[in-house]
């Protein structure tokens, strides 16, 4: 296969339709998630194609152990930071635990903030079958919406913990049917979390939709990662994560240097003072 430059594959603007494109020419996705406007231009000047502002911000912005304390209000707040800093990338607002279960006019009303507060161009919300009646709501409302399906974080109690899904038959043909009903309800896309690679590359066969795949090998139309696991700047990271930067070790460093240096007095020394 011959390697691709980022460059070489840039569109304007970055589409629900131009994705959907990119599926039937076998055009890879890339996405990250951003949660700042800083971040979301970096990503955005780096040919990143859909940054997601996802619930995970209430463990690596919040310090929170699950994604289920995260409000609707404060994912809305960070959507607007984010599409702030996107000229080029689709922007999706992640929709938080509590803001579409309940009925389908309450994902609408929730869906309608994302595009009005926040900016976004689309939202993401998690499960299949279960949720697709407010999938077809949101996308009546002429919001485009992304599925999530396999390991949803947001049914960690359920799972009985962040497990993959899928490694029994049950449980494939639960992946399998919530994957075609997020399709069938009208999501332009669906993220596929935590599954075997086999089972991934027979949902993404199977479908004519666009899957992202995180943690769930290299099959899928695109990959997802969280930046502060591919920037190196989380504790801990799951095994399928690959870390390209370590941010972490350099802000630390930085950190100490300026430290060293307040207390020595170097600094500010006579080019860093006003005279
Ligand atoms: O919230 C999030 O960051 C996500 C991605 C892991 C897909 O849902």
């Amino acid at each position: 296969m011959s390697s691709v430059t980022i460059e070489s594959t840039r569109e304007h603007r970055v589409t629900v339709p131009g994705l959907a494109r990119r599926k039937r020419r076998g055009q890879k996705i890339s996405m990250l998630t951003a949660y700042d406007f800083t971040f979301s231009r970096i990503f955005d000047t780096a040919g990143i194609d859909v940054l997601l502002v996802g619930d995970s911000l209430g463990n690596v912005v919040q310090g929170v152990e699950t994604t289920l304390p995260v409000t609707l209000d404060e994912v809305i707040y960070h959507t607007r930071l984010v599409a702030r800093g996107a000229q080029r990338a689709l922007v999706v607002g992640d929709m938080p635990f509590g803001s579409y279960q309940v009925c389908a006019e309450d994902a609408v009303r929730s869906a309608i903030r994302f595009v009005k507060e926040g900016g976004a161009q689309a939202v993401k919300l998690e499960g299949g079958k279960a949720v697709a009646s407010a999938i077809e709501r949101i996308v009546v409302a002429e919001i485009p919406v992304m599925g999530h399906v396999g390991l949803t974080p947001q049914a960690v109690h359920r799972m009985g913990g962040h497990r993959v899904q899928g490694r029994t038959e049950k449980s494939r043909q639960r992946v399998l049917d919530d994957a075609k009903a997020v399709q069938d309800a009208g999501a332009f896309a669906v993220v596929l979390e935590g599954m075997p690679a086999e089972l991934a590359a027979e949902v993404t066969d199977s479908l004519s939709i666009p899957t992202i795949g995180i943690g769930a090998g290299v099959h899928c139309d695109g990959q997802v990662l969280v930046m502060h696991d591919l920037l190196g700047l989380s504790d801990w990271t799951p095994s399928f994560v690959k870390q390209y930067a370590n941010l972490g070790a350099v802000a630390s460093s930085a950190a100490r240097t300026f430290a060293e240096e307040v207390a020595n007095e170097k600094f500010p020394d006579d080019a860093h003072s006003y005279r």
